[in-house]
């Protein structure tokens, strides 16, 4: 009897491929929950430090819980002088997201238990690894503006001292209060395809710099993390909010994708689009005249897609539409957006790679061979 053709599952579509408590993600009724919380619940009252804390150790701390976490962040932030020569001599000409990976996948040769795959080492390593890519996302940053390294200060708290070591001085609430709530809603996805290849590496019990390091590779593509940055590119390529219906009808036209819109999962509005959307709101006149245009273009982009796509495809506004221009009212520039994304993501991607770890398979799928089979070798000269 032939056998039977497998399905083939392309790009992974709907295979679950491990059980896991961190993230739920409901694409149908557009919800998304850390560890059982809502992110809006999240969102409006957490900070970074402890939602790392949640997704690492799988509850909310007690107060002295996350002193001590946070005490032990703060150790973790200044960067070995040959990552910082390193980010010296390549952020004014590399992109962003290389530098960042490469910096990230050298960290291991500066960290003494690189290599030791205790569970103590490794959650000793994942509070390094989150403190550290803030740091290395802000030198890059900082280089990028012609500026030199900023020491970390420890009475700030996470975001406020990215923010600090990127511009050389304590942000103000209004810069602070976007990119923190941006490092929030970005920690932690499910087996998005930059946790699922974080896993993939550490699943054949490589260390967890190299499983980062993946993660890093695979968040910069455009139909990924890449897409915050596309998304502002375009409102920037509209320019005046009058030309968003022409714009967004002509690349629908040439079959263009418009970045920011379009889930694998939520086939309804994500739910962390509309806490940005609403940030983006809140702003109104405070905002300057960038950030106004920028949000009606957004806005007008929005109500277009939706009409177009949202019920009909199941195409609707994600994560990285409306960030581009809170990043704006914060002062991030666009190439920074998806490092930034990464240094949040860490905690995600680590809080999976220990929970896979606890009860490791090696991920290995397979493909249905399509060519042919027997073939008889020819030599070089007789082909
Ligand atoms: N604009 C226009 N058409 C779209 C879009 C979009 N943003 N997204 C999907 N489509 C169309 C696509 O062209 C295809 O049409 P057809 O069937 O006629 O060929 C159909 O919808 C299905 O697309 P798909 O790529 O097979 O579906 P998917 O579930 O693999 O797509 C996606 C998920 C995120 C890759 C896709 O929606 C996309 O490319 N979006 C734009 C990039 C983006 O915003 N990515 C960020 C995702 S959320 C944050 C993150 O993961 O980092």
């Amino acid at each position: 009897m032939a056998d039977e053709a497998p399905i083939v599952h392309k790009g992974l579509d709907s295979v679950y491929v491990t059980e896991s408590s961190i993230c739920k993600v409901d694409g149908t009724e557009g919800k998304l929950y850390y560890r059982g919380y809502p992110i809006e619940e999240i969102a409006e009252n957490s900070s970074y430090e402890e939602v790392a804390y949640l997704l690492i150790y799988g509850k909310l701390p007690k107060r002295n819980e996350l002193d001590s976490f946070i005490a032990q962040l703060k150790a973790e932030r200044d960067l070995p002088q040959g990552i910082i020569e390193m980010i010296a001599s390549n952020a004014a000409k590399a992109d962003p997201m290389d530098v960042l990976r490469t910096a990230v996948s050298s960290l291991s040769l500066y960290d003494n238990e690189a290599a030791d795959s205790s569970k103590e080492a490794n959650i000793r390593k994942t509070i390094r690894l989150i403190s550290k890519m803030s740091s290395i996302v802000a030198t890059i940053g900082r280089y990028r503006n012609g500026g030199g390294y900023v020491s970390p200060d420890a009475k700030l708290s996470h975001s406020e001292n990215f923010l600090y070591m990127l511009n050389g001085a304590k942000p103000a609430p209004e810069q602070h209060k976007p990119v923190e709530m941006m490092f929030i809603l970005q920690a932690e996805h499910s087996s998005n395809a930059s946790t699922f290849s974080t896993l993939v590496t550490g699943s054949t019990l490589s260390d967890l710099y190299s499983a980062v390091t993946s993660g890093i590779g695979t968040l910069k593509g455009p139909l990924h993390g890449g897409a915050d940055e596309e998304a502002l590119r375009m409102m920037y390529t509209i320019g005046d909010p009058s030309n968003t219906e022409n714009y967004i009808n002509e690349a629908l036209a040439g079959k263009k994708r418009i970045m920011g819109f379009g889930h694998r999962v939520y086939k309804t509005y994500d739910p962390r689009a509309r806490v940005i959307k609403g940030y983006l709101l809140s702003l109104q006149s405070n905002s300057s005249e960038e950030v106004r245009r920028l949000t009606e273009i957004a806005l007008r982009g929005e109500k277009l897609m939706i009409e177009k796509l949202g019920q009909s495809h199941g195409i609707w506004p994600n994560v990285d539409f409306f960030a581009g221009p809170v990043y704006v009212s914060a002062g991030i520039k666009v190439e920074l957006f998806t490092p930034l994304f990464a240094a949040s993501r860490i905690s995600g991607w680590c809080a999976h790679m220990l929970e896979y770890w606890s009860d490791n398979k090696l991920i290995r799928p397979l493909e249905q061979y399509t060519g042919q089979i027997g073939l008889k070798y020819v030599p070089i000269d007789k082909r």
